[in-house]
């Protein structure tokens, strides 16, 4: 059993078995070119999403604009469906850093207050939070020791009553590493700490449920697992983020009641009270249809069945890395924190050559911090696995 699968087994299982991977393939011509294991990256779009964008784009050059023009209900509803989410928690938003920021720009910060972060955080979801250094905030590290990982309790040691705040990735970009999220909250007991998750190496790939994760932020913008570009992104709110966050922009769509001229002329506006008050003005058209397509597919596969495939060909990738003489991170088939995202060095190559000369060979995925980095979804297949296994046979020393 590949880790991870004995609990997502038991779930419904979706898509995926009922039409087998292949009739889902076609949905990704660039799978049929390339032996794409580069999600972690970047996501390719699906054509239902070209086609989704075309259509809207279509309609909008030739007829007037309209209530029903605008996808964004729908994609709030479809996003809570993906991640067992409240439609009426889920703000649009444009990128997974404007997600963090709900947190960092929404509270009120004092000298002193520490916010947990792990060492080997994406740099950029970090930077939010040393915003806050000149409000006197400090960041506590947990640190990684080499172990591609972290324990719950090294989080618990650098709690204090001075903590304020964790922000922590649900799945690595860097190692992999699937965090311990769900028990985050747990470990806070008793404490008043906002918790964040930065999803986007994860939302469309693994089954996410919002409530079970207990995070009062979990982000991701949509050009990664979400299959649906630049652009869009969503944010799920626990009920205080909603109730309580106080925006850091003000706009058209976050105010009550946007065309009341008392706005100027007596100084006075009201933010909505609903999660649009996070949404500062209205996304790009395009953006969203074409998320509205990517989440529908992602639906129509269901995230259990997709998590179940990509840990099980993870699991045979880090296999095959391992025999070839490529350190895996964290390679233990027992382990829990085992990801979708399989990261591998190699003691005696220069990675970033294997993997350029895997791109000739028409294998795509990532050079980061001098190691090869896979990252699997639901278009790839066993063949996939065995294609670059075979390649890196070829070009990897004994
Ligand atoms: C872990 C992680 N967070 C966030 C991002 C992107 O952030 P944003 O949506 O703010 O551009 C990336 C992209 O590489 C990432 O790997």
């Amino acid at each position: 059993l590949v880790p991870g699968e004995a609990a997502l087994q038991s779930e419904e299982l979706g898509y995926v078995t009922a039409v087998g991977i292949d009739g889902l393939r076609s949905e990704f011509p660039v799978t049929s070119e390339y032996c794409y294991l580069d999600a972690s990256a970047y996501g390719p779009t699906p054509t239902s999403y070209m086609q989704r964008v075309a259509a809207g784009l279509a309609r909008l050059v030739e007829q007037p604009i309209d209530e029903t023009t605008s996808r964004d209900e729908s994609v709030r509803g479809l996003a809570a469906r993906l991640i067992h989410g409240d439609p009426e928690r889920i703000s649009l938003v444009p990128s997974t850093g404007y997600g963090i920021s709900l947190v960092t720009m929404g509270i009120t910060w004092s000298a002193g207050d520490e916010v947990v972060v792990y060492e080997r955080e994406y740099p950029p979801a970090v930077a939010p939070w040393l915003m806050l250094r000149d409000k006197g905030v400090r960041l506590e590290v947990i640190q990684d020791r080499g172990r591609d990982g972290f324990s719950i309790d090294d989080v618990a040691e650098l709690l204090s009553p001075r903590t304020r705040a964790i922000c922590i990735s649900y799945v690595n970009w860097e190692n992999g590493f699937r965090a311990p999220i769900e028990q985050l909250r747990s470990v806070c007991e008793g404490r008043d700490v906002w918790i964040v998750c930065d999803a986007i190496q994860a939302m469309g790939v693994l089954p996410l449920d919002a409530e079970v994760l207990g995070v009062d932020v979990l982000a991701a913008q949509g050009f990664k697992y979400l299959l649906a570009g630049y652009g869009c992104g969503i944010a799920a709110l626990s009920q205080r983020a909603t109730d309580d966050l106080r925006p850091a922009h003000v706009g058209y769509r976050a105010l009550q009641d946007p065309d009341n001229a008392s706005l100027v002329t007596e100084s006075r506006f009201a933010f909505r009270e609903d999660v649009r008050r996070f949404e500062m003005s209205t996304l790009s058209l395009p953006a969203v249809f074409g998320m509205e397509a990517s989440l529908d597919l992602l639906l129509r596969a269901g995230t259990a069945a997709i998590g179940t495939h990509v840990l099980r060909l993870a699991g045979r990738l880090a296999n095959g890395l391992s025999e070839l003489g490529y350190e895996v991170a964290r390679f233990d088939p027992s382990y829990e924190h085992q990801s979708h995202v399989v990261v591998a060095g190699h003691r005696d190559s220069a990675l970033d050559t294997i993997q350029a000369q895997l791109l000739q060979r028409r294998v795509v995925c990532s050079f980061r911090r001098g190691r090869l980095r896979f990252g699997l979804h639901l278009y790839n297949n066993d063949q996939d696995i065995d294609y670059t296994l075979a390649q890196l046979a070829e070009l990897s020393p004994r």
